[in-house]
């Protein structure tokens, strides 16, 4: 048997640079191995514990899906689906509910998080924090389990999720007998954690993220905005500097390397900036045709969304199936 691989991106946004070396880049170069079979998908229920309009969850469903063609995912060799098509996830999300301890819930980052920052700002813990939040990982706990993962390729934010999923498979097995596969992240250690435009973790959050797909303008003017110090030509640059790290992961090894000598020589952060430009255009532009073609045939893309429910559905009602007469319901 095939080892299974599953993934998902929410949509609350547009794809940035950290999405794609953090979880898509790597998703996409597995799908090439004949060792895994893989599921792909935008996690558009996730998005909704923060989107608030309609035209959101469109927008940026639709840039989630696009960038993942865009990037070179294969729909005939991936199951590649929105989660809301796939309705066996909900069903499998309440019986999971019902092994959820609550405490697992409260330790939960995305909740202590606001918790922390609810008790900081002398608010009242819960201050809002909807359900959708709170029980946030049983849902991706039935992404994951109801196609019988055993690999999560993520960045390093998710592993606590992937860790509480393997908590909440056990907690079932324990309790009626081995159903579930035990799934386990996948995280590449050299790109775990991309950093943004001010140096912490890029993420749609600290708004310090530089989209994946726009024109080559913003790009540029994304790039522009990242910080530097205020280190003038000539004087030697801190090799352990955003720029650097971003320009590594577009650059060839060669050209990596000469470019680190010639910030270690003084190379200007101005100067520095447009060369990093210039390899990450280089790299973006045949991916940003692909998507701009998709964004312009939504069509197409619908059309192979619904082909990978449909995949995705034949597996997870033979799980759901296992499920209801592992629990006893008809
Ligand atoms: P964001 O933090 O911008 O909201 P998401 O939570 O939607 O990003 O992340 C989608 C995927 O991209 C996840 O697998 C996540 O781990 C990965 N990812 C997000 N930001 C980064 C980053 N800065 N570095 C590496 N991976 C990341
Ligand atoms: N929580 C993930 C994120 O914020 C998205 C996601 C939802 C996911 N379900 C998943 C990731 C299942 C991996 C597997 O990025």
């Amino acid at each position: 048997m095939k080892k299974k691989i599953l993934t998902g991106i929410k949509p609350t946004g547009y794809a940035h640079l950290g999405n794609y070396f953090g979880a898509i880049k790597f998703a996409i170069d597995l799908s090439k191995s004949d060792e895994f079979d893989c599921f792909y998908f935008i996690a558009d229920y996730h998005a909704l514990t923060t989107l608030k309009t309609k035209e959101e969850m469109e927008e940026y469903s639709y840039n989630i899906a696009c960038t993942w063609l865009a990037c070179g995912l294969d729909p005939n060799k991936v199951v590649f689906y929105r989660q809301s098509d796939v309705p066996e996830v909900f069903e499998l999300n309440w019986i999971l509910s019902n092994v959820t301890p609550k405490g697992l819930m409260n330790r939960a980052h995305a909740y202590k998080a606001a918790v922390e920052k609810n008790e900081a700002e002398g608010q009242e813990k819960d201050f809002g924090v909807n359900m959708g939040l709170y029980n946030y990982p049983i849902l991706m706990a039935a992404d994951i389990l109801l196609f019988g993962t055993n690999l999560v390729p993520v960045g390093l934010d998710q592993k606590q999720h992937i860790e509480i999923a393997r908590d909440i498979a056990s907690s079932f097995n324990n309790k009626y007998g081995n159903v579930f596969v035990l799934p386990e992240d996948y995280i590449q250690e050299n790109v775990a954690t991309l950093v943004g435009l001010d140096g912490r973790k890029m993420s749609k959050s600290y708004g310090n993220q530089i989209q994946l797909f726009t024109t080559e303008n913003v790009l540029k003017k994304s790039i522009n905005k990242i910080v530097t110090d205020c280190k003038l030509p000539g004087e030697p640059k801190d090799v352990d500097c955003t720029i650097n790290k971003l320009y590594k992961l577009f650059a060839e090894e060669k050209q990596a390397k000469d470019f680190e000598e010639r910030l270690k020589a003084g190379l200007s952060w101005g100067e520095a900036k447009q060369e990093l430009f210039a390899v990450v255009n280089e790299y973006i532009k045949p991916m940003r045709e692909k998507f701009d073609y998709y964004q312009a045939h939504k069509g197409e893309v619908d059309k192979i969304l619904a082909e990978g429910a449909e995949k995705a559905r034949m597996l997870a009602k033979k799980t759901i199936a296992k499920v209801r007469k592992t629990i006893g319901v008809k």
